[in-house]
Formats: C-alpha cells, sequence, structure tokens
C-alpha cells in the first residue's frame, strides 16, 4: 500500500486553491489537481503492508499537535519537476512541530523516512510550462487535524482513500471544563 500523511483543506480553501490554480494553468498550462485531491504532505511513506499501515496508524494516535491556522500566502513554479506549488511563506511553529513529532513517532515505529526536511507545499498543477503566476488570494486554512492516505496510482492520476483521520485534542472536545 502506498501511504502518506497530510493535512487536507476545508472545503472553502480547497475551493479557493482550485480556482487559482484553474486562472494559473490558463497562463503556464500544466495538469490541475482536482479540487477534492487538493492537501499538503506531512510524511510520505511510500509502500507498506497492512500491518504496517496499522503500525503507522498507532504510531500517528501518539502524536498530540496545537490547532492553528496555515496562510497561504506564496505560490511557485519548480522547474526541476514542473509542478506549480503553493504554501506559506513561513511554516507556523505549531505545523512544524506535528510534523516533527509525527516523523519522530514513525521512526519510534521503525520506519525510516528520508532525511529530505520537510517543505510544507500544496501541488496545484503538474507538467507546467513557466512561472507567469498571478498572486494568490488571501487563504487562511484552519489545521484541526491530519490523515493517513492511501493512495492508488491509476491512469487518471492517484486515487487517494483517507484511512484515518487524527484530531487535534484541544478542539475535539471544547465542552470540556
Ligand atoms: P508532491 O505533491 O510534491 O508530488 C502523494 O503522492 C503525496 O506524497 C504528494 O503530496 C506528493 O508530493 C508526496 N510524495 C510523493 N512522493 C514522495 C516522495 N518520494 N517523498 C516525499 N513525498 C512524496
Amino acid at each position: 500500500m502506498r501511504l502518506f500523511f497530510a493535512i487536507w483543506p476545508p472545503r472553502e480553501v480547497a475551493a479557493a486553491l482550485h480556482e487559482w490554480a484553474l486562472g494559473a494553468q490558463r497562463a503556464v498550462g500544466g495538469r490541475v489537481t482536482t479540487n477534492a485531491k487538493i492537501h499538503l504532505t506531512l510524511a510520505f511513506l511510500g509502500e507498506r503492508t497492512p500491518e504496517r499501515a496499522q503500525a503507522a496508524t498507532a504510531a500517528a494516535h501518539h502524536v498530540r499537535f496545537a490547532p492553528h491556522c496555515l496562510a497561504i500566502e506564496q505560490a511557485a513554479y519548480r522547474r526541476h519537476n514542473r509542478i506549480v506549488w503553493a504554501g506559506p511563506r513561513e511554516v507556523p511553529a505549531a505545523l512544524a512541530d506535528l510534523a516533527a513529532a509525527l516523523r519522530a513517532a514513525l521512526a519510534q515505529a521503525g520506519f525510516t523516512l528520508e532525511k529530505r526536511a520537510f517543505a510544507a507545499h500544496v501541488t496545484l498543477l503538474r507538467k507546467a510550462r513557466g512561472d507567469v503566476l498571478a498572486p494568490l488570494p488571501a487563504i487562511a486554512w484552519p489545521v484541526t487535524e491530519f490523515v493517513l492516505v492511501h493512495s492508488v496510482l491509476a491512469t487518471e492520476g492517484s486515487r487517494y482513500t483517507n484511512l484515518e483521520t487524527f484530531r487535534c485534542g484541544h478542539w475535539a472536545h471544547p465542552a470540556h471544563p
């Protein structure tokens, strides 16, 4: 199973990013990420057995994180792989902490992850032709949960299935005295 952990935006954030991406596509071509597939990857696991998927789920349940707001403020073209991505100018400390805590929990459970540093980005276009990009609208993405996703490669692009959702404790029980 090809697995990764990610945060998924609320509907209105995905819609705003998708609309911007459609405009960018008119300028620089490429294949646009469909609305429902817009996400930000926290940790990429790659091919794992169903047993290891369970181990990853158990590890992620130990991760505590603070709810926060992610401002998506910049978009750029990455020439070497021809993607257009959007992301924060500075990764909020709470998001960096979440990614680090998740990676540490996975390492503790025996997963060897790529050494590459966490790069908070949302891929919006693939196979784009250049970097003439309009400014992004103001986008505030509330982060209160993350998910473990199973990705199946298909001819029309990957199909994603949400295997488990991990919620931030504070907002899950707001009425707690
Ligand atoms: P991308 O959008 O930059 O391609 C599902 O494929 C998710 O995992 C995507 O967010 C993708 O990032 C990311 N991903 C794919 N392959 C990866 C790899 N080898 N290392 C890290 N992230 C990867």
